[in-house]
């Protein structure tokens, strides 16, 4: 009991375990015990604690993170309102009444500030580590892809055609965006909360610049009620997940399309598919749906904790311990999805033909004839009506481009030539392409080898 003094009785059981966030916030354990060795270093250092106290309270809680990593101990869920209490009654259980000086000039809302932040950085790192990754894996399938074609789409219709390397090259650049995210969080993490107390500081001489670079931080943070109420890095970091898990889910949907056998350009490895319980023939994209359907939860975490925070007043607030939950399901969450995502695509086998015969003709490429008549001095409105024309007609006719002639194309307008056939090939069609962040295969490779430049691999 931390409160006893004022109390007549302790917390009745029941609003004990309605209270108690003991079996979640067990992930602070190494970061709580982490802040407090540094919290009593501190104390000696000031010469609130013997150099003898020290050692017995830095002894003890070296022994409860060695107990809880050798499964040794364990708090007993429902008898602590959460892990630091839970972690300081452990200690009076280990070295008797020097444990009562740990507290001294900290309140729990410092110390679980403290805790969140320094377990948000570890997260941040551990999915930071799982996204390049993924795009190393990306990179690996797309060296051997950059001239298997595929249609790229809008509306979901076919817009131009593209290759499978520049495909998932896309989704490269939107993990380096989810990485981008989670650094710039990280980076924000670079001050320490330890000494702000309950709200308003101590009148103790706690040096807080001592334990800010004895924890790794800048420095210590600047107002101590907004330091006990800001849970803004957790909105940020359930904000970062949402996004990285949007992606995933936007490819395991692409994954569940290519999948079909009306698609037929993925065959995922069977260790990575289910099948059905009654249709014998049946091959399920089961982790690729199962990832699209989590996403849901983590935007729901978003929205569930930043509508806890709305209307509080400052500075600490039981409601804020609300945050853990949706905290630590967002991390792991979208950590399990990017590492199956990960080991589902290096199984999978891609169809690299599949689409060369299909495309051949398709009027994916009248953009490409659009353009040259723009080459002509025609300007691009009309081209585009022109082809439009060509089109129509072709159309009619239930031809496509691979059975237009220079004939045919000369009673749509009288500039065509023998030339303008050539771009109607499917084959040359992305070597034809110009610009930079185009599906060139030359500019593909360009574009694979910067990544691999950049994640230190070659
Ligand atoms: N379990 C609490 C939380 O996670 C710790 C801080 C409690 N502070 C308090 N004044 N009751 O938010």
């Amino acid at each position: 009991m931390l409160w006893g003094g004022r109390f007549d009785g302790g917390l009745n059981s029941d609003a004990l375990k309605f209270s108690s966030s003991l079996n979640i916030d067990i992930n602070l354990i190494l970061e709580d015990i982490e802040g407090s060795i540094a919290h009593a270093e501190m104390l000696s250092k000031i010469g609130l604690v013997t150099p003898e106290e020290l050692t017995t309270l830095v002894d003890g809680l070296i022994k409860i993170k060695s107990e809880w990593e050798l499964d040794k101990w364990k708090p007993a869920e429902n008898e602590f309102e959460d892990i630091h209490s839970a972690v300081e009654s452990r200690l009076f259980e280990l070295i008797g009444d020097t444990a009562g000086k740990l507290h001294t000039g900290r309140s729990r809302n410092d110390q679980v500030a403290l805790d969140l932040i320094l377990w948000t950085k570890k997260a941040c790192n551990h999915l930071i580590a799982s996204l390049k990754e993924i795009q190393k894996s990306f990179m690996a399938i797309a060296s051997s892809h950059t001239e298997t074609l595929i249609p790229g789409y809008t509306h979901l219709q076919r817009a131009q055609p593209i290759s499978l390397a520049f495909h998932l090259l896309a989704y490269v650049e939107m993990f380096e965006r989810d990485i981008n995210r989670l650094n710039f969080i990280f980076e924000s993490l670079s001050e320490s909360p330890l000494g702000s107390g309950a709200l308003a500081g101590s009148t103790l001489p706690l040096d807080r610049d001592f334990t800010s670079e004895k924890l790794g931080f800048a420095f210590p943070t600047g107002n101590a009620l907004d330091t006990v109420s800001n849970r803004d890095f957790i909105l940020d970091f359930l904000n970062g997940c949402s996004i990285g898990m949007m992606h995933l889910s936007r490819l395991s949907e692409e994954i569940i399309i290519w999948s079909t056998s009306e698609f037929n350009l993925i065959k995922l490895s069977d260790n990575f598919s289910t099948g059905s319980s009654l249709m014998p023939q049946k091959k399920n994209p089961d982790i690729a749906e199962l990832i699209r359907g989590k996403s849901g939860k983590s935007f729901g975490n978003y929205i569930a904790f930043i509508s806890t925070m709305k209307g509080l007043p400052l500075s600490y607030n039981r409601d804020l311990q609300e945050d853990k939950e949706p905290l630590f399901d967002s991390f792991y969450t979208y950590k399990a999805s990017l590492d199956i995502m990960t080991q589902m695509m290096q199984s999978a086998k891609f169809n690299q033909t599949k689409f060369i015969e299909d495309l051949n003709g398709d009027f994916s490429l009248a953009t490409d004839l659009a353009d040259w008549l723009v080459l002509k001095g025609i300007p691009f409105r009309n081209a585009h009506e022109i082809v439009g024309r060509v089109v129509k007609g072709l159309e009619e006719k239930n031809l496509n481009f691979s059975g237009v002639t220079l004939d045919y194309l000369k009673t749509i307008d009288q500039i065509f030539d023998e030339t303008s056939i050539k771009c109607l090939d499917i084959t040359t069609s992305l070597e034809r392409k110009k610009t930079f962040g185009s599906p060139n295969p030359a500019i593909v490779k360009e574009r694979i080898e910067y990544w691999n430049r950049k994640l230190g691999q070659k």
